[in-house]
């Protein structure tokens, strides 16, 4: 790689890097030689540091002698690589207990953030993943979160103590690897949230007006339950139960947001009329009461691999 003057880093430092990066002077770069337990240890230290990552590998693994790093970088691949490795575990597990234990928590769909900011205010750091920038762009920007824009399935995650995800699997194609990914990306505890009964919105009660039918079906807590005993997870269950009361601006607000849950079944002129006498006006607001929503939480701990 040739030495670039207006580099970040000097002419030793270069070399050194070159052999971790397949570029020092470009945004976009990929890393190689790298073993796993490094990266998972360099991306989560890079969460909590304004550095590059290229400037944290340098200064707090290589040029840090405690790290190992050295014996990693040179094992050849025998029996020692397993030494290096084992050694510099340890030294990651000395620098993460160090930001306090329980600290680090990822959120799988994170939506507009009402749990990653409770989690921020009680948690040394959470990474909030989320896919849509719309429901990105209402999550309030704490000093100690991490967005990720980002697919659970897609996103390049270090491992953290708490993996949650809150009312993201209804949607998903595939949830056996989705789970599988939670799971393996958790040190101390996964937990999975999702509803046990019909979708707490007017959208519900407009359809069964509408047609009478029951509705798409949508996967329920215990469908859940039942796939994570068939994974050979054998969850804690905790259910909560918490009042829907649903608010709108105005009866085009309600009206869009029954018309995006009901899909091709949409009748407008029959939707109006009936959401006309179903909300009730509270104030300024338009509201539907959706009664009391019951929800699963499974939650335990990865065995250790
Ligand atoms: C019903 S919201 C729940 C948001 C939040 N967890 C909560 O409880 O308030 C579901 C969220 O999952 C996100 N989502 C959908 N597919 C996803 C995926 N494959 N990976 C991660 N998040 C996803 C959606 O964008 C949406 O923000």
């Amino acid at each position: 790689m040739a030495f670039d003057p207006s580099s970040e880093f000097n002419p030793a430092e270069a070399g050194v890097l070159g052999r971790y990066f397949t570029n020092l002077d470009r945004p976009v770069f990929a890393l190689r030689n790298l073993p796993e337990v490094v990266k998972g240890a360099l991306f989560s230290r890079y969460s909590r540091t304004e550095k590059s990552l290229r400037r944290v590998l340098l200064d707090e693994f290589i040029n840090e002698p405690d790290s190992g790093f050295e014996a990693l970088a040179q094992a050849s691949g025998d029996g020692d690589d397993m030494v290096a490795v084992r050694r510099a575990e340890e030294f990651y597990e000395r620098v993460l207990v160090g930001y306090g234990d329980d600290s680090v928590a990822e959120l799988a769909g994170a939506g507009a953030g009402r749990h990653a900011v409770a989690l921020a205010e009680r948690l040394e750091w959470v990474t909030a993943i989320e896919p849509s920038e719309g429901m990105r762009a209402q999550i309030p920007p704490r000093d100690n979160m991490t967005v990720i824009a980002s697919t659970w399935e897609d996103a390049e995650v270090a491992p953290a103590d708490l993996v949650i995800c809150c009312h993201v699997l209804y949607g998903i194609e595939d949830p056996v690897p989705f789970i599988a990914k939670l799971q393996a990306s958790a040190r101390e505890h996964v937990f999975i949230m999702l509803r046990e009964g019909p979708v707490p919105h007017p959208a519900t009660a407009l359809r069964q007006r509408m047609d009478g039918g029951p509705g798409l079906p949508v996967p329920q807590f215990s469908d859940l339950f039942m796939l994570l005993m068939q994974m050979g997870i054998a969850p804690d269950v905790t259910f909560v139960r918490y009042p829907v009361v649903n608010r709108y601006q105005s009866l085009e607000e309600a009206v869009l947001d029954c018309r995006m849950l009901i899909g091709a079944d949409w009748d407008e002129a029959k939707a109006r009329t009936l959401l006309e006498d179903m909300l009730s006006a509270e104030g300024d607001d338009l509201v539907f009461d959706s009664g009391v929503a019951l929800s699963g939480i499974a939650h335990w701990q990865p065995r250790p691999s």
